[in-house]
């Protein structure tokens, strides 16, 4: 079976092909970071405009690349949601007009599920079930994942999400767009306990938590500072931001492995990419006698190819008359806001 991924649900058009007996063949991401830098932040409409100009291209490449033709597509998988409503619809209209030309099934991926499933991309792979921290941009999550398609939300962000708060650091600090790498390799040149920025719900007997009051207190300090722009200052400020974000997602974790007596934890999502949060999760795990896994450093932010994964995944789980309701009818939707807990269980 060979499934052709396509990602558009932000500021990346990542598009991808897998199939179930080689694995992952070829993929190929345009990043729109360039584009949005001198805005400070996403603009939702050139993003959509930007899809609309690379998605098919980036599809030709992926065939290529792996010597393969439409015609062999068996099915389409891409993101249906959370995102932007255009950007997703651009990659939601390029699925099915390609689904519907070739009469192949289509199917609509969970943002959310692809960074999990991204996981099992690496080698060695997660086995289920396991527990799952979700960090990225727009979501913070704590999960029980029993198996593929059954999730079990046990805490998340009540505010800002732990990628969102990398990207408000960065601003505050002048660093550019998207935060997280340029907050992350500040830090490695400041000092840690130099200045001590709050850890909101850190000690809350719950797995939720929250960000937006490290955001304060990030800002609170910039006020303060004598001198906002010295260098000392700026990097002992990154040091302290991203020593409370690891501190909270490190006790949130081992909180999660505590309750549910899960040993395996997968960490994905774009602030899974982050140096010291792995280097402390990998450390609290390995205290505790449990395993971790990470996906590829370069599958940790968007991409086509764990949508393809994903969606290979669900595909391969279907019935024949499951598969006959999804060939390409021309009629699509997308869902900017969805829960992955309230994605089709397999
Ligand atoms: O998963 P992702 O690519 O997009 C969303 O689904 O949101 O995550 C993007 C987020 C951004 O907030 C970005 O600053 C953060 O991931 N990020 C990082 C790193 N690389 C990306 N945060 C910290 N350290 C990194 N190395
Ligand atoms: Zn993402």
């Amino acid at each position: 079976m060979l499934i052709l991924g396509i990602e558009s649900s932000c500021d990346e058009t990542g598009v991808a092909l897998i199939s179930d007996k080689e694995g992952l063949l070829a993929d190929a991401l345009h990043t729109q970071i360039d584009m949005h830098r001198a805005y400070g932040g996403v603009v939702p409409e050139l993003a959509s405009r930007d899809h609309i100009r690379r998605a098919v291209a980036l599809a030709d490449e992926v065939l290529a690349k792996a010597g393969k033709r439409r015609e062999d597509l068996d099915g389409i998988a891409v993101t249906e949601g959370p995102g932007l409503a255009g950007a997703l619809l651009v990659g939601a209209s390029v699925a099915h007009a390609i689904a519907w030309a070739l009469e192949i099934p289509v199917i609509g991926i969970h943002h959310l599920e692809g960074h999990l499933l991204a996981a099992r991309l690496a080698d060695p792979k997660p086995e289920f079930p396991f527990l799952a921290l979700l960090v990225s941009g727009g979501h913070t999550q704590i999960m029980r994942v029993e198996s593929f398609g059954r999730y079990e939300m046990l805490g998340q962000t009540l505010d800002d999400a732990a990628g969102e708060a990398f990207d408000k650091t960065a601003q505050l600090l002048g660093l550019p767009y998207p935060g997280g790498p340029a907050v992350s390799a500040l830090a490695d040149k400041g000092r840690s306990g130099a200045i001590e920025l709050a850890r909101p719900m850190i000690h809350s007997p719950n797995l939720d938590m929250s960000f937006s009051g490290l955001k304060t207190s990030v800002l609170t300090a910039v006020r303060n500072a004598p001198n906002p722009e010295d260098e000392v200052f700026r990097a002992d400020l990154a040091r302290g931001f991203v020593d409370a974000v690891t501190d909270v997602l490190a006790a949130k974790l081992i909180r999660a492995m505590k309750q549910t007596k899960l040993k395996r934890v997968v960490v994905a999502g774009g602030v899974s990419a982050n140096r010291q949060l792995r280097e402390r999760l990998i450390s609290e795990v390995k205290k505790r006698r449990g395993e971790i896994f990470f996906p590829p450093m370069r599958l940790c932010t968007d991409n086509g190819a764990m949508i393809a994964a994903a969606g290979l995944a669900r595909f391969e789980r279907m019935t024949p008359e499951a598969l006959e309701s999804l060939r390409g009818k021309g009629a699509f939707g997308v869902k900017p806001r969805w829960q992955l807990t309230d994605t089709e269980r397999l």
